[in-house]
């Protein structure tokens, strides 16, 4: 393949994995107050989840990542775009959860960073859900928007933390 033809096929991919990305991105502008976990540890004595992971942000993500999905799917004339990037919006808030729970057990409080974790989680989440849902996704493209979206958590982290949405640059 040459080198247009790979940035098609990362740009093709690309269409399914939006709405996971605004749905990983909504909680932050939501600010939700009520804990998924509801303040319960788990048997390690520390928090299931911890207080980054509130209903208010899984559910404006999900609305969100949705709304993307309907947007993408109207404009792209592509129906399927709607069930699947509900999946992959579900899938990232899930993973992102999960990412939460695994930094939890090591030990790592609230907001403290994780590398590849922190970044990753989500997408990993979401490319599970899309391939499940049935998304045609070429591992070359799944590798190469990882790296994509590495660069892409840095920089909406850090214009985060600039506008003053998050207290940390990460
Ligand atoms: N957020 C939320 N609900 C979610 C996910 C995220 O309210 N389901 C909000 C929280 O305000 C959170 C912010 O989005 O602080 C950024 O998310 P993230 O970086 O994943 O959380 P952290 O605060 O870093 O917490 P953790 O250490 O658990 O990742
Ligand atoms: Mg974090």
């Amino acid at each position: 393949m040459d080198l247009a033809g790979a940035a098609a096929c990362i740009l093709e991919a690309f269409k399914y994995y939006l709405p996971a990305y605004v749905a990983n991105a909504a909680p932050v502008v939501v600010k939700g107050k009520r804990p998924i976990d509801g303040g319960r540890l788990f048997i390690d004595g520390r928090r299931l989840l911890g207080d980054g992971k509130t209903w208010e942000g899984l559910a404006g993500g999900i609305l969100a990542g949705a709304l993307v999905a309907a947007l993408l799917a109207a404009l792209l004339s592509e129906p399927s775009l709607v069930p699947l990037g509900l999946v992959a919006s579900a899938s990232a808030l899930l993973g992102d959860m999960a990412g939460s729970f695994i930094k939890r057990r090591l030990g790592l409080e609230r907001g403290q960073p994780a590398p590849l974790l922190d970044q990753l989680d989500f997408y990993a989440a979401a490319t599970l859900g899309l391939y499940l849902a049935g998304a045609r996704l070429s591992l070359g493209a799944v590798l190469a928007l990882a790296v994509v979206t590495l660069a892409l958590h840095r920089a909406t982290n850090y214009a985060a933390y600039k506008l003053g949405l998050k207290d940390v640059p990460y």
